[in-house]
């Protein structure tokens, strides 16, 4: 026996809801499952890293995962990000794998799974989607005053920016019954638009069970827990003594946020059944669609990310300007 679930015609940041609402139904599953792809016409990395995890639970549950209707656009595109990876292809259009000779550019679906691996994939998730910008010269000397390329100051606020998702989702997320939570992430820079986008997803326990008992959250719903976790200086750890081996100043996911809206972009976020979106509606998902962890979309602009300094924008420490005080 096997169930049959439609995917929608957009996998992404703009249609969440309903992202979600397919991956719930993938993870509720109990017999195997056949995709029905012949709606979908567009995935991003939002979608493609809640597809990649929600496809990981079937799998672990050793449920057998078939693919139908994929056209060769999308599907191309979507082999390309390995996220079919144990997947059976029936219906669909012969896919060949052509990594290389698209203007597309795309990042693969990573999954991480260790703290210690967080800086070296950040990093090389940043690198990769600069490197596909068109102009810019990885190898270019060095700006005599600053010691910066303009190549190092495209990746700077990327890596930062992977780097505090990554890391949340290989810490708070793992809380209670969750410390095997894994965390998939997925980029691409989009060059008719100029824009690099950024999926970020983790199967974690949630801002609201992370922040649950945090006096800044004062109703206990799922909305108000993404919008409490993004205020600057919120931490479980810091204020809750959660981890008490390590101190967070919470201020990732403030910058991170501040590092989107300064390059002009945008991010989504979605944790339980809500949905946050700093372009648009924020609210719920749709009715019985939960992500059960989190899930972030960023979005930047990347005229605007050479000009971006995230130390600038990181919030201050209580106290202390940013500037240091000259007294003479
Ligand atoms: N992926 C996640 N899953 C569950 N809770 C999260 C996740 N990401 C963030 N949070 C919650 O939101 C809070 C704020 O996150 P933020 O990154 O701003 O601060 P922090 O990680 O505590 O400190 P810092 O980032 O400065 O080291 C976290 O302390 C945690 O409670
Ligand atoms: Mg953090």
């Amino acid at each position: 026996m096997a169930i049959t679930i439609i995917l929608p015609k957009y996998f992404s940041a703009t249609s969440a809801g309903n992202a979600v609402r397919v991956c719930k139904k993938i993870l509720d599953a109990e017999e195997d499952i056949t995709l029905d792809a012949s709606n979908l016409v567009y995935a991003d990395p939002l979608g493609i890293t809640l597809l990649g995890a929600a496809l990981h639970d079937a799998f672990s549950w050793n449920l057998r995962v078939r693919i139908s209707g994929l056209g060769e656009d999308v599907g191309g595109y979507l082999q390309r990000m390995d996220v079919f990876h144990g997947v059976d292809f029936v219906k669909c259009e012969p896919v060949k794998k052509r990594r290389r000779n698209r203007g597309d550019s795309l990042v693969e679906l990573t999954r991480v799974d260790e703290v210690s691996d967080v800086d070296e994939t950040a990093h090389r998730l940043a690198v990769a989607i600069v490197g596909r910008f068109p102009g810019i010269d990885p190898d270019e000397p060095p700006d005599e005053m600053s010691g910066y390329t303009v190549f190092d100051r495209l990746v700077e606020p990327i890596q930062y920016s992977l780097c505090e998702l990554l890391e949340n989702a290989l810490t708070h997320a793992r809380r209670g019954s969750h410390g095997s939570a894994f965390v998939w992430v997925a980029g691409q820079y989009y060059r008719s638009s100029k824009i690099v986008r950024l999926g970020v997803t983790d199967n974690g326990c949630g801002f609201l069970a992370s922040l649950k008992g945090h006096p800044e959250l004062r109703r206990k719903r799922h909305l108000d827990a993404i919008l409490t976790a993004l205020k600057p200086r919120v931490s479980c750890n810091r204020d809750l003594g959660i981890h008490d081996d390590s101190v967070n100043q919470g201020v990732g996911l403030t910058t991170v946020m501040r590092i989107a809206k300064h390059t002009g972009g945008r991010a989504v976020i979605l944790s339980g059944n809500a949905l946050h979106d700093t372009d648009g509606r924020s609210g719920s998902t749709p009715a019985g669609s939960i992500w059960q962890g989190v899930a972030v979309a960023l979005e930047f602009r990347r005229d605007q990310l050479a000009r971006t300094n995230f130390r600038e924008l990181l919030p201050l420490v209580e106290g202390i300007p940013r500037i240091p005080l000259r007294f003479e």
